[in-house]
């Protein structure tokens, strides 16, 4: 098949796959490389000063590595925070991934909604900012989790991860008062995706999920139009150290992606 362009999709982990699953497809004709920052997994409980310093620069190697038209960060928590950084460092288009909470309002019957994210996410002022701007006459519930990113890590890669586990993680958000009328939970982290099901089973009462892949995936095929170069996809470029990589190459390999580089970034 002729290949219409190249992408590279960027997270610290597994979560990312989901997005470039959403971009596979809808265009199989796009080929498609992965990056994760595995090195300095997770994001979610990083400082803002250390995620802004490591960005740019990380984006810039691993572009230059792969060759992409479009770079898609596929992580919520780096893209509320570097999205403008990474975009200044970069002279390709660049996606960004921002949690789901427009569609979730306008979705809503019972006026409140859930938000599922990292610590990183729940605190910054860019969601603050969607909030005010899309969601400021519904109630929002908020709840930041490194349990539940580490959780869909083990479950991807074939854990039995007891369902007490994810129950036990979305306590702090259905015990705030209120929050049994929530009827649309925002996966506003993109390793949540990989345990809609779980999440679905732990829930307390039946909620509506939303994320942001399919619409992420669609902007990407904007940003590349139809005049992307015939490449070669299927490569995944990884910080970690190699022995400490096997479960994610293994998740990787397992949404397709084959050809494994490890570069190191400090
Ligand atoms: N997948 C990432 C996100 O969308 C974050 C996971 C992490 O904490 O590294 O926010």
């Amino acid at each position: 098949m002729a290949l219409r362009g190249k992408v590279l999709v960027f997270d610290s982990g597994m979560g990312g796959l989901t997005v470039a699953r959403e971009i596979s497809g809808l265009a199989p004709d796009v080929a498609v490389d992965y990056a994760a920052d595995n090195g300095f997994f997770p994001y979610g409980d990083k400082s803002d000063a250390a995620l802004q310093a490591r960005l740019p620069g990380l984006a810039a190697k691993l572009v230059h590595a792969s060759g992409p038209d479009v770079f898609v960060i596929a992580c919520n928590t780096a893209s509320t925070l570097a999205l403008e950084a990474v975009r200044a460092r970069l002279d390709i288009p660049v996606v960004g991934t921002v949690p789901a909470i427009k569609p979730a309002a306008a979705q809503s019957q019972s006026r409140r909604i859930g938000l599922l994210a990292t610590p990183g996410t729940i605190r910054r002022a860019y969601t603050a900012e969607l909030v005010r701007e899309f969601a400021s006459d519904v109630g929002v519930f908020m709840h930041g989790s490194i349990d539940l990113v580490h959780l869909a890590e083990r479950q991807a890669a074939g854990e039995a991860v007891p369902l007490q586990a994810f129950r036990q993680a979305l306590e702090p958000l259905f015990n705030q008062p209120g929050a049994g009328a929530i009827d649309t939970l925002v996966l506003a982290c993109t390793h949540f995706p990989l345990i809609r099901g779980e999440l679905a089973a732990a829930v307390p009462h039946p909620v509506s999920f939303i994320d942001s892949g399919e619409a992420i995936a669609r902007q990407t095929l904007r940003q590349l139009g139809s005049g992307g170069r015939e490449s070669e996809g299927g490569r995944v470029f990884l910080t970690g150290a190699p022995e400490t990589s096997d479960r994610l190459v293994e998740v990787c390999r397992r949404f397709g992606f084959g050809t494994v580089t490890c570069l190191v970034h400090h």
